[in-house]
């Protein structure tokens, strides 16, 4: 049963109001739009891990190499922390890696997630690491954070991680924003490992987000899968398609599904019908890509400075180890 008492409460608690009230919202703006976030359901998890195994998606392939490179310099040697939070855990492989350099040794470990598979799929990951305290979070990113950084008074420092390019999803603002929110839970001398892609060249970048294998399509296609099942929508998939574009100004890879005809659709869920234009665009995300000192830079505005900077040089990514100022 649903109380009356707190309309706002009850809407952003029930995740199919939440979908149909965003959905309804970008379709009506120019160009149309759906949050990226919403590519991730039970099948577009699972696209998205083919994905980081794609020999043109090396994201993943390059954090790893610098995670397993690096472990014993993140996680040991002076101003070590007892504290490690992962915002968006995915499959908890990336944290196994760094835990394993400090085997055996009291860790706190939080995992924050909104996904509850990912949760479950992480804490089986990293429950053979003797020594890992293990709390898990269901909830958006900074209510996560919050939640996991009320330590106790004496504590040690704490390690938040924020890998595997998740960055890449936020614009300038909204990048200097949240690491703004995280540095506000950060103590001094806590840490933060960013993650971030770098700009390469584009054919390189474009392959990426399009692949020849047709993966990726079927990643941003499947949003209208969705829709049609979660809103009642009546996409003709066969009337979208995945289209890819670098924006060199903004630096920025633009992810769309692109009409070939001119069409009505109605999303029944979201009380919404609206007209697509043939050649029209249907904007499903945006994925920045930074230059190594634009990353420093970015966490130099939020209050963090720079500890260390790998790159890995095949893949062109980049680990950042900040450390919150005083
Ligand atoms: C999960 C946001 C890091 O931008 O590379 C991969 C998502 N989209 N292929 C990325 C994604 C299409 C991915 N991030």
């Amino acid at each position: 049963m649903q109380e009356p008492s707190s309309p706002a409460a009850t809407l952003a608690a029930d995740p199919t109001v939440e979908l149909a009230r965003d959905v309804a919202e970008g379709l009506a703006r120019r160009p149309k739009q759906v949050p990226a976030k919403y590519l991730y359901d039970a099948l577009g998890s699972r696209l998205f891990e083919a994905i980081c195994e794609l020999p043109w998606y090396t994201i993943t392939r390059g954090e790893c190499a610098l995670l397993s490179a690096h472990a014993e310099a993140i996680m040991r040697g002076p101003g070590a922390c007892d504290t490690v939070v992962e915002l968006g855990c995915g499959s908890g492989a990336k944290l196994s890696m760094l835990l394993s350099a400090v085997e055996g040794r009291p860790t706190d470990v939080h995992l924050v997630d909104i996904s509850e598979t990912a949760l479950a799929q992480s804490v089986q990951a990293l429950s053979r690491h003797r020594g890992a305290l293990l709390t898990t979070h269901q909830a958006a990113y900074e209510a996560g954070l919050g939640a996991a950084l009320q330590r106790a008074g004496g504590a040690g420092r704490a390690l938040v991680l924020f890998l595997g390019s998740n960055i890449g999803n936020l614009s300038s603002e909204e990048a200097d924003r949240f690491l703004s929110e995280i540095r506000s839970r950060c103590r001094p001398g806590d840490r933060l490992l960013l993650g971030a892609d770098l700009v390469k060249p584009e054919a390189a970048l474009v392959a990426a987000y399009d692949d020849p294998l047709g993966v990726t399509a079927a990643f941003n296609r499947n949003l209208l899968v969705r829709l049609n099942r979660e809103l009642d929508a009546d996409f003709d998939l066969d009337l979208f398609e995945h289209r890819v574009l670098w924006n060199a100004g903004a630096s920025r890879i633009e992810v769309h599904l692109e009409s070939l005809a001119d069409q009505l659709v109605c999303v029944r869920g979201a009380g919404c019908c609206v007209d697509v234009a043939e050649g029209e665009r249907i904007w499903t995300e945006s994925v920045y890509k930074y230059e190594p000192e634009g990353i420093v830079a970015l966490g130099a505005r939020a209050g963090f400075a720079r500890r260390a900077q790998w790159i890995e040089p095949e893949s062109r990514f980049a680990l950042t180890l900040f450390e919150r100022e005083p």
